[in-house]
């Protein structure tokens, strides 16, 4: 029996009226278990765009509330940038650190860790992704580069700190590309980034370390049901009420 984190990140996808149905529509099925107490045993937490946040803010008392990003700094001259005072209100959680954030919009480790300092300092939970590129995993680097990720992230942050974080190990490989890592690769990530996480901030605290890339209804039993995956990070199959659903009512099996 474990607790688990299943967490949608809907990136560039749905309008705010979508967005509300959504919300409505995964209230109405959850409301069927309300008297299950296994739902306690499982948060559920959407990022939906920025636009959004203010509007699904409290619609449902089962689903928490993220943003897919923050900036670093409190105010000023930042054109199209939202800081951490203006979500935490409305928002628990801002995702950091995602390969796409890395990748596209060309974030660094530096600016990764001044955003996970900015959320910490204001209450919010930063829920921090890491992986490796298909050509590190094929280098044979992927403990060197999920290790260096972690490093220079958490670089600075003392242990209560570190504990007040949630990760996700998501291979970029498997990121919208319907290959997911087999459960034994993806466990075998998470115990590493378990072992390196408790070098540095002790080994105490419980560690929430989610599974990103291509987890669907049909995969996410196997995976969810490893040792040290506490959850799901899920992209394309969050989209739809069914399919989000159905991961979590399959999760509902393993709580
Ligand atoms: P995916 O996305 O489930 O569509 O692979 C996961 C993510 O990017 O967080």
């Amino acid at each position: 029996m474990k607790d688990l984190m299943l967490a949608a990140n809907w990136k560039m996808n749905k309008t705010v009226t979508e967005s509300i149905s959504f919300f409505s529509e995964l209230d109405i099925r959850l409301k069927q278990w309300e008297l299950n107490p296994r739902l306690d045993r499982i948060d559920i937490l959407i990022f939906p765009s920025f636009i959004s946040i203010y509007s699904v803010n409290g619609r449902s008392e089962f689903i928490s509330v993220g943003s897919q990003n923050i900036h670093f700094e409190e105010k000023g001259a930042f054109t199209g940038e939202i800081s951490v005072g203006m979500i935490r209100d409305y928002a628990e959680y801002a995702l950091i650190g995602h390969s796409e954030r890395r990748e596209i919009f060309g974030e660094t480790d530096s600016d990764i860790n001044k955003k996970i300092r900015a959320a910490l300092s204001s209450g919010i939970t930063p829920l921090l992704c890491i992986g490796e590129t298909l050509e590190e995993r094929e280098a044979g680097n992927t403990f060197k580069k999920t290790g260096d990720q972690l490093k220079e992230d958490l670089s600075g942050f003392s242990a209560e700190e570190i504990g007040k974080i949630v990760f996700a190990y998501e291979p970029v490989w498997a990121i919208g590309t319907g290959k997911t890592a087999s459960p034994e690769q993806a466990q075998e990530v998470h115990s590493f980034i378990t072992e390196e996480i408790n070098k540095t901030a002790g080994k105490e605290q419980k560690r929430l370390i989610l599974y990103g890339g291509s987890v669907k209804p049909e995969n996410c039993k196997e995976l969810l049901a490893k040792k040290d995956i506490n959850g799901a990070l899920i992209g394309g199959a969050s989209l739809n009420v069914e399919s989000f659903f159905a991961i979590i009512e399959k999760s509902l099996e393993l709580v």
